[in-house]
């Protein structure tokens, strides 16, 4: 595990674009794994630079997202789906029929995330996966006592994801109560990892993943084990470390 503590959040979004970018130089066809969030919108806002600077090709890059909450329509303006179109791919050359993200709306959860789970199957696996990290040590929609043998299913979120996730909507009660999410184990199945963790907010999730006992209760702990992980800190993230 490369642990890399930086002094600023844009320190951190940058080493992220460069390892990004230089994945897609090394195969133009990677298949990247994303996570929505407010951790990832500084390195999206890079990866848009590069590519208007010509410096990073999404042409032939497929793209599978963490998770998407349940019940949500892809134009409601608090799904991933609409995150991550207007924070990245409207602005960048992927193609949309490389885009994948759970459908929110699936009437028929357990074929959905079988699907979703065989589309990555089909792409080849996830080359470079992009994390970041819940205050509970959630990754993706994995919540603590989640199966690390767990792929692609229909979460239910805990109240405390509920409450922090609440800030992106107009109150506690609009926030759906599950999700669908790529598995832990879909996860570690990645080639490559990238950790990002940002804030004071994050310090305890960030101490008990990368140095406490690997438990389901911590689902983030579960990345010690994985072999080709960067994890990317600012100061107060990394401050319990
Ligand atoms: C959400 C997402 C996660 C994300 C986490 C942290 O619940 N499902 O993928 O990593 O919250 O979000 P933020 O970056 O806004 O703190």
């Amino acid at each position: 595990m490369d642990i890399v503590i930086a002094k600023t959040k844009s320190e951190c979004d940058n080493i992220a674009a460069g390892i990004i970018r230089q994945q897609i130089a090394d195969r133009p066809k990677s298949v990247l794994g994303l996570a929505t969030g407010d951790t990832p919108s500084g390195l999206y806002a890079r990866l848009i630079e590069l590519y208007e600077k010509g410096l990073v090709d999404f042409k032939d890059v497929e793209t599978f997202n963490l998770d998407e909450y349940r019940g949500l329509s892809k134009d409601h303006p608090q799904s991933y789906s609409y995150y991550m179109h207007k924070n990245l791919f409207s602005k960048i050359n992927v193609r949309d029929e490389n885009i994948h993200l759970p459908n929110g709306q699936a009437l028929d959860a357990k074929q959905e995330c079988m699907d979703y789970e065989n589309k990555i199957k089909d792409a080849g696996g996830i080359d470079l996966q992009l994390l970041g990290i819940g205050r509970n040590g959630h990754i993706g929609f994995n919540e603590p006592n989640n199966s690390f043998a767990s792929m692609t299913c229909l979460t239910d979120l805990t109240e405390d994801t509920i409450e922090a996730n609440s800030i992106y909507f107009d109150s506690c009660a609009e926030v759906p109560r599950t999700a669908f999410s790529m598995g832990i184990k879909t996860i570690m199945q990645a080639r490559k990892i990238i950790l990002l963790a940002y804030g004071k907010g994050k310090a305890q999730a960030i101490a008990d993943s990368l140095t406490g006992p690997i438990t389901p209760l911590v689902p983030g702990s579960v990345l010690q084990l994985h072999p080709f992980i960067t994890v990317l800190l600012d100061e107060d993230a990394a401050s319990l470390l």
